[in-house]
């Protein structure tokens, strides 16, 4: 129990978009099954820089803002990972890491150093349309739970409501709860 606590908590630091936020929610039974990502994920059109609008609630680090990911070509199966915040000390941070490609919509990231102890942490689109939003999720298995991870991420720092409206959809159409989503502040960054 203690080894899978400290698991989970490893995992929630690094598989946050940064190191230091994590969020997640623990749910009964396994992971749902029926996830779909999305079918022609197009990776260079993925790459670049993203804006994360909201996830699942912040456990660790509550004064963390300002987080970004920016995604960058390796080769046609790997794509380099950079994740930045301000913390609430307001010092900037980052952390690097690799996302390899394992199926359609369907990466699987890793971190460099510490992080790299959680190891490969999954993290699936399940909808994009590149210019503007993207919906990330990830679900581990931890004995008779699991967690759930979701983030929304955008294009633009401050999106309109149109476009949180598509990514909030693309999670309803899936049944995955909008209600513990909250917002990343991403003023005076
Ligand atoms: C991509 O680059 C990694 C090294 O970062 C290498 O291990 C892998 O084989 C490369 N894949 C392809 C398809 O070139
Ligand atoms: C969502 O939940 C409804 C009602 O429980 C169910 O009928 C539907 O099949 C579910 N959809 C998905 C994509 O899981």
């Amino acid at each position: 129990m203690q080894k899978q606590l400290t698991f989970v908590c490893l995992l929630a630091i690094f598989l946050g978009t940064t190191q230091m936020v994590a969020s997640q929610i623990i749910g009964l039974g396994r992971c749902p099954r029926n996830i779909k990502t999305v079918e022609d994920f197009d990776a260079t059109k993925y790459l670049g820089t993203w804006y994360e609008y909201s996830k699942y609630p912040f456990i660790f680090e509550f004064g963390a803002k300002c987080v970004t990911a920016e995604y960058g070509a390796i080769n046609s199966t790997e794509i380099s990972v950079v994740n930045t915040q301000i913390s609430s000390l307001n010092s900037k941070q980052s952390i690097d890491g690799i996302a390899k490609i394992v199926g359609p919509g369907k990466l699987a990231v890793s971190f460099n150093g510490l992080a790299a102890l959680a190891g490969a942490a999954d993290y699936w689109v399940l909808a994009t349309d590149y210019e503007n939003y993207a919906v990330v999720y990830s679900c581990k298995n931890i004995a008779l739970t699991h967690a759930t991870f979701v983030w929304i991420l955008t294009r633009e720092r401050v999106p309109s409501a149109d476009i949180i409206n598509a990514a909030k959809d693309a999670l309803v159409s899936q049944n995955i709860s909008l209600s513990e989503l909250s917002e990343t502040d991403q003023s005076d960054c």
